[in-house]
């Protein structure tokens, strides 16, 4: 039986993936009553709860805000949990999943083929002009680069990136009107359903490609040779990211390199 951990699975696209899951496998679905992965301390703390040997590792968690909301520990709150968690929980989990035979990380986010989006890099944080739009999209082309740096690491796990383009999952409901109501409405008629959704993000689980890092967009694979895959900003972005979870938590070291 495989241990399945779905970050964001208590609901939307990994609440019907847990549930689909919970079939045949052992599920672990964490939600916001679990922690608040937007906080690196509540991350970093629930990791360490985790088993010592996962078969794959959902990043389906996340949250997007009209207005900017900082952390109490400084971050933007949709990079907290957008790029910070997801860097975090791939990183803390790396051991674990190295443990399993056919380990695989399953990332939803925006990927690369979208010419939309970069990383503001001299101001991450957006403290200066802050846009949902501008950062949700940062965290997309931050999910690819991450990605990048993960895998350029020797591992056994297999890293997939999937954007779901729409899909009906009622993530709309933190938006105001009359956003939320056109966004919804949006969803009904052209999105995907969250059970046809997981029932493809099941397959990919059941079968990862073997490269160590690929991209899809539905079903369609996007290309890594991409600017938005691009190495060395791969590398410079994790060193970033890095410097935001390199701090102590219960005592211990939780960022070790
Ligand atoms: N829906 C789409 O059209 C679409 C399109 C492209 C990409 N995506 C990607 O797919 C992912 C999942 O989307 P979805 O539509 O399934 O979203 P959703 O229905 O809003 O579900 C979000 C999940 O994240 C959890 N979560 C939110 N804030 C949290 C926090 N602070 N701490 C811990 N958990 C938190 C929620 O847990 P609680 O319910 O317990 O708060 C829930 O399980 C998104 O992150 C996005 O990157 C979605």
């Amino acid at each position: 039986m495989r241990t399945v951990v779905i970050a964001g699975g208590t609901r939307g696209i990994g609440g019907a993936l847990a549930a689909r899951l919970r079939h045949n496998d052992r599920v672990i679905a964490l939600g916001s009553a679990d922690a608040d992965l937007t906080s690196v301390r509540q991350t970093a703390a629930l990791a360490a709860g985790l088993p010592d040997r996962i078969d794959a590792l959902v990043l389906s968690a996340g949250r997007f805000s009209r207005r900017r909301v900082e952390t109490p520990e400084g971050l933007e709150q949709t990079f907290a949990i957008y790029v910070v968690s997801r860097y975090l929980l791939a990183e803390r989990l790396r051991p674990a999943l190295e443990r399993a035979p056919k380990p695989v990380i399953l990332n939803l986010s925006g990927t690369g083929g979208i010419k939309a989006g970069r990383i503001h890099w001299d101001d991450p944080q957006l403290s200066r002009r802050y846009s949902m739009f501008r950062a949700t999209m940062q965290g997309a082309r931050a999910n690819d680069l991450l990605a990048v740096a993960f895998a350029a690491r020797p591992s056994r796990v297999r890293y997939v990136l999937y954007n779901p383009l729409l899909v009906n999952s009622g993530m709309h409901r933190h938006l105001d009107q009359p956003l939320r109501a056109l966004s919804g409405a949006a969803a009904a008629v052209f999105g995907a359903s969250v059970d046809t959704t997981a029932e493809r993000l099941a397959e990919l689980l059941d079968n990862p490609p073997d490269a160590p890092l690929t991209a899809f967009r539905r079903a369609r694979p996007v290309s890594l040779d991409r600017p938005e895959f691009d190495p060395d900003a791969a590398a410079r972005l994790d060193a970033m990211v890095a410097g935001y979870c390199g701090g102590p938590v219960t005592g211990a070291t939780y960022y070790t390199g």
